[in-house]
């Protein structure tokens, strides 16, 4: 298995090109299956779940193809993927493939609103947490989807197409959001989704669909309207800029010091986590096509965070931002509201000579002056990269194992920093 080395102690300077969101192309991904015409997707990032979900649409009959390399194209910049879903002839999705990736269950929701059938393997549960997906089911049973539980698999029928519905979420879900916003778009009738999630993925999902001819209003606010329409078409669309991969970069330069232009990517975005950088001491400014981040010399400042859906502190940037906080001039109390178990990061950042006391869903973290390098592990991405950022500033070497974790996420990760000074590199195992 891969490893990645780092030798801590390089500042960060030059430019970094942030790639297509994760967490936006895999949906886009998916609401191919809305309809038989192509979907052309642009800006989508080389990573192993990209691979993934082709392989479990290809399953599906899902034919696509990836476009050759364009001017000006190199392997960090994103490619152009089309998937035509003409000729489905398989609505399984079975377990081997859904659990290798949670957010492939959301195949459920085109499935069952196109074809009226779809049987697709509970995800179970995964490294941040239980991760139900029992909102995502209310919301089908909502439009009128009948579920059944078998053997494992969430099976839901809809032989006379979907209802438009009212869905009141009790909770802020983006993977629900996604699912209802996708099956709403063929239902016939109204649906009005409320505590929608508000998270700029979603937005970027439905302006592909109503490109492909949906009807929806309100994406980016807390209340979604649908109207029906009885058929999708095919469309062109560029995966927006990927937030966790520009804020993780971010709190790598004001972690190491330097100046760091993150390209390609909106402030917008990210707006909580640039306000937090800012009160602990980095210097924020917007760029023409992105964000400018540098710190020099003053230290790091304590700060408090609490995650929270869109627009507050992003979950997928808890563990970053804990690593920079390990090398705070005081204590930080990281609070997370959105995953119960997300804090694996915790023993290894120790590992690298962190203080962290952990209390329930928050974490105190006193600062120590230095960080040393060791081996160490992680159970999943974002806590992965948090060790990368702690590594960039260890004393000495730190080995991260497991690097697959971050090959889900990361695009071309060492490449990028190795450019901007870091010493950094991958070992081929
Ligand atoms: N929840 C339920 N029931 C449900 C669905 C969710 O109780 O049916 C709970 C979850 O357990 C969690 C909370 O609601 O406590 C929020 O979960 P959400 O549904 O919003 O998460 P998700 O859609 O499964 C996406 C991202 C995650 C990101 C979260 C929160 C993708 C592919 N995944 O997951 O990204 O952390 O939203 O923003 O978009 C990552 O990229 O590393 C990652 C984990």
């Amino acid at each position: 298995m891969d490893r990645i080395r780092i030798r801590g102690g390089a500042p960060l300077n030059g430019l970094i090109p942030i790639s297509g969101a994760k967490n936006a192309a895999l949906p886009l991904m998916i609401a191919s299956l809305l309809t038989e015409e192509t979907l052309e997707l642009g800006n989508v990032p080389r990573l192993a779940d990209i691979s993934s979900l082709l392989r479990i649409m290809s399953n599906f009959g899902v034919d696509h193809s990836i476009a050759g390399r364009r001017p000006g194209q190199t392997t960090e910049t994103g490619q152009t993927i089309r998937l035509t879903a003409k000729n489905v002839i398989d609505t399984t999705a079975p377990y081997e493939l859904v659990s290798t990736m949670r957010a492939s269950f959301w195949v459920i929701a085109p499935l069952v609103a196109r074809f009226g059938h779809a049987r697709v393997s509970m995800p179970g549960g995964c490294a941040i947490g239980t991760r139900p997906v029992d909102l995502l089911i209310m919301a089908l049973a909502k439009l009128g989807a009948a579920i059944e539980i078998e053997a494992g698999y969430v099976v839901a029928t809809a032989p006379k197409g979907l209802r438009g519905a009212e869905i009141d979420f009790p909770k802020v879900t983006v993977g629900g959001t996604h699912v209802a916003l996708m099956a709403a778009t063929l239902a016939e009738g109204t649906t009005v989704i409320r505590n929608a999630a508000r998270e700029p993925e979603v937005v970027d999902l439905a302006q592909c669909l109503v490109k492909m001819g949906a009807r929806i209003q309100g994406a980016g606010t807390s209340e979604i309207v649908v109207e029906g329409v009885s058929r999708l078409h095919g469309t062109s669309h560029d995966v927006m800029p990927d937030r966790i991969e520009t804020g993780t970069y971010a709190m790598a330069v004001a972690m190491t010091g330097g100046d760091l232009v993150l390209d390609n990517t909106k402030p917008e975005y990210l707006q909580a986590a640039l306000d937090v950088l800012g009160q602990a001491g980095a210097e924020v400014t917007s760029t023409i096509g992105g964000i400018r981040i540098r710190r020099n010399g003053n230290g790091i400042q304590p700060v408090d965070i609490t995650t929270d859906p869109f627009p507050g502190f992003p979950t997928d940037l808890q563990a970053q931002f804990m690593a920079l906080m390990t090398r705070a001039s005081g204590t930080s109390r990281i609070r997370e509201t959105i995953f119960e178990n997300r804090f694996m990061h915790v023993q290894e950042l120790a590992r690298l000579g962190a203080r962290i006391r952990l209390d329930g869903d928050s974490a105190y973290v006193e600062g120590v002056p230095t960080l040393k390098g060791a081996p160490v592990m992680a159970t999943d991405l974002r806590a992965s990269v948090s060790l990368v950022i702690a590594g960039l500033v260890a004393e000495g070497e730190t080995t991260i194992n497991r690097v697959y974790h971050l090959d889900r996420g990361f695009e071309a990760l060492e490449a990028k920093l190795a450019r901007c000074g870091a010493q950094i590199e991958r070992v081929r195992g």
